[in-house]
């Protein structure tokens, strides 16, 4: 590949990776099994990002394992009715058009492990979303860094990666006890624990990998959302929690430990609270992106009212698919809610256009306040939903 035999493209592809592995001491290369692109956002990748992606087309690049992306800045089918700009559309639909030529499957979703790039215990792959990331680490029992967007699709067009970071046992190994004596039930507590942790890590350079204990059961949704806000507010690919993922068993818990009590949970859960609910004017559920069975309880609560804000619904359209099968868009839709598939509140172009955003997500709160500078009111689920049919 290196020598030019399989193209330009490969050949700019494995240049990047050799000169990543040889900037980190890797050893070798390592085969992936899967790969998810970020930076699929027209407005975050502008026309230099396109220009790169057109010319590895171009230049013959073909994906070689199981690729997908994440979010981008629009529904691709339903951009007229969330406010998108024709010009923007445009310019979007050049981005996944590269992709597709590509071979990457244009599924434009952050919780990829929903809708079929499923990567099962202890294989090496290449991921970029920071919340996927830190899913697939933990939860999946997956290796991969946090890749940039540029350093995933050249490991997609390769099927290779270099050796090093969490691919490594050494990596993996936990760092620091995070004792959680809080009560956590709903995914707006999950994700105020991430801020927990990151405010208590706070100075400390060489973020380690948290163990955490105390806490008896988290389902899928409760994890995906913490694992969003751990990778938003610790900055980390990976954790381990007692009794529930994969390879906490086979370490001890650090001697170095932390607590985080329910005042912690609480003061953390304020700080993402700056605006009163009567002030709100977009409510966005699905960060990261909506399971169906959340979607589920959706229509549940929705069924035959009306919202009275604009209401946007992030999930990946496989699992629109699903909801359309069983009857939940139309529910959903009738209440005057609508879908976003494709992309989210964060990366959709709304700056501007609202001033205070409704969420259970506190990763959503981080990057409405720090990228659109929305205020933001952090509510449990059910709590969002009532909050707008008010
Ligand atoms: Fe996903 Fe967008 Fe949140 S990419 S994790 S919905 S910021």
């Amino acid at each position: 590949m290196l020598g030019g035999k399989s193209g330009q493209a490969i050949q700019k592809a494995m240049e990047i990776l050799v000169a990543l592995g040889e900037m980190y001491g890797a050893a070798c290369m390592l085969p992936v099994t899967s790969v998810q692109i970020a930076g699929v956002s027209y407005d975050n990748l502008g026309e230099a990002g396109l220009a790169w992606l057109d010319a590895m087309a171009v230049g013959g690049g073909k994906v070689r394992t199981l690729t997908t992306l994440n979010p981008a800045g629009m529904d691709i089918t339903n951009w007229q009715t969330l406010g998108i700009s024709p010009d923007f559309a445009v310019s979007q639909m050049r981005v996944i058009d590269a992709f597709a030529r590509m071979g990457v499957l244009t599924t434009c979703t952050c919780t990829p492990y929903l809708t079929g790039n499923l990567p099962h215990f202890g294989e090496h792959i290449a991921w970029a979303e920071s919340s996927a990331v830190c899913y697939a680490n933990s939860v999946i029992g997956a290796r991969t860094n946090r890749e940039g967007g540029p350093s995933a699709l050249v490991a997609a067009l390769t099927g290779r990666t270099p050796a090093y970071g969490y691919h490594l046992d050494k990596q993996r190994q936990p760092g620091v006890t995070i004792e959680v004596s809080a009560r956590l039930q709903t995914t707006d507590e999950f994700g105020a624990l991430g801020k927990a942790i990151g405010l208590k890590l706070n100075g400390v350079n060489a973020k380690p990998v948290c163990y955490i204990c105390g806490i008896p059961h988290a389902d899928l949704e409760q994890l995906k959302t913490f694992c969003a806000s751990i990778a938003t507010y610790v900055g980390a690919a990976m954790f381990h929690m007692e009794g529930i993922t994969p390879e906490a068993s086979t370490h001890k818990p650090p001697e170095w430990t932390i607590p985080i009590t329910q005042a912690d949970l609480e003061a953390s859960h304020q700080l993402m609270n700056d605006a009163m609910p009567d002030a709100v004017d977009f409510v966005s559920l699905g960060c990261p992106h909506l399971s169906i069975r959340e979607i589920a309880h959706l229509a549940e609560l929705l069924n035959g009212h009306r919202v009275k804000k604009e209401f946007w619904i992030t999930t990946a359209r496989p699992t629109k698919c699903m909801a359309d099968q069983m009857g939940y868009t139309a529910i959903i839709e009738a209440s005057g809610a609508k879908f976003a598939v494709d992309t989210c509140c964060v990366v959709a172009p709304i700056k501007g256009r609202f001033k205070v955003l409704l969420t259970d997500s506190a990763k959503a709160c981080y990057y409405a306040s720090s990228k659109n500078r929305f205020k933001t009111v952090l509510r449990p689920f059910d709590d969002v939903i009532a909050e707008a049919l008010r």
